[in-house]
């Protein structure tokens, strides 16, 4: 059993390949009773920040897993800061004893650090990763990312930075151009349910919005764009190997209430 979230691919494509019983963090969420049983129980997803996705962090503070064997992956495109130790740390936190915690780096989706293009010629060496990582799993083997100080530093950098920021700082990061078509996908793509339709155009509430970037990147129109600059605001990403389809089977919130048909 294999919990994920994904905003544009890259945790999917690693979940797809470690279990077959995969389940979207975003649909579990809103489980009863988020009591579950296997005899591996593993978390995919990305970092953001170097920490786990506000929604994936709710879901294990909610959860209660029977397993001897809980593993944690997390996906990462620059800079991981010590991501594996600080995730280890928050598990604990929830009375989750991971056995095995580790990083994959792919792709990085955050726009106004790199440019799409750039990032989708880049061969970080993925599958090699993943096969070391499928293997490990398949043996129960018990291991921890290593975590140096120069990782601590910089994740207390960010965190400094950050403190600096103003809270409100992130409430207007996104706008729709005029080259909104109103497709809709935004509103499927979005695991927080941010984006409704008003009448022909999309519209963006930041309320709950973690900025995990899947909206921005599947807009078939590059209609969504960001109020800070972007290293290529024409370039987007979606992992290779991942449909849309498979991104809005995902994230999407809407069950048979679409708000807009394709
Ligand atoms: C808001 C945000 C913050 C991110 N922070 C980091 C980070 O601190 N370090 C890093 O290396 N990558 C960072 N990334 C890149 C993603 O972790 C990486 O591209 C990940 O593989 C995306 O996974 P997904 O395709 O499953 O959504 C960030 C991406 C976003 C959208």
């Amino acid at each position: 059993m294999l919990f994920y979230f994904t905003a544009t691919g890259n945790s999917l494509y690693v979940a797809k390949q470690l279990d077959d019983d995969r389940i979207s963090i975003a649909q579990a969420i809103h489980d009863k009773g988020k009591k579950y049983t296997a005899d591996k129980i593993g978390v995919v997803c990305p970092i953001f920040g170097h920490e786990v996705p506000e929604l994936v962090r709710e879901f294990l503070r909610e959860a209660e897993f029977e397993t001897d064997y809980f593993y944690m992956i997390l996906t990462y495109g620059n800079r991981h800061g010590g991501a594996a130790e600080l995730a280890q740390r928050m598990l604990e936190g929830f009375g989750i004893h991971p056995a095995y915690m580790n990083v994959v780096l792919m792709a990085d989706n955050f726009l106004p650090g790199f440019d799409m293009e750039e990032q989708k010629r880049t061969d970080k060496k993925v599958d090699v990763q993943i096969a070391r990582i499928r293997e490990d799993i398949g043996g129960r083997v018990t291991f921890l990312s290593p975590v140096t100080d120069t990782d601590r530093a910089a994740h207390q950098e960010f965190l400094d930075r950050s403190a600096k920021m103003p809270k409100e700082a992130f409430n207007h990061i996104y706008r729709i151009t005029e080259e909104c078509i109103g497709c809709g996908i935004c509103t499927k793509v979005c695991p927080k349910k941010c984006f409704r339709m008003e009448g022909q155009k999309s519209a963006w509430d930041p309320a709950g919005c973690m900025m995990c970037m899947a909206c921005i990147h599947a807009c078939p129109m590059t209609a969504i764009q960001m109020r800070i600059p972007e290293r290529n605001p024409k370039a987007r990403y979606r992992n290779e190997n991942i449909s849309i389809c498979e991104i809005v089977d995902a994230n999407n919130q809407w069950g048979e209430e679409l708000p807009v048909s394709l």
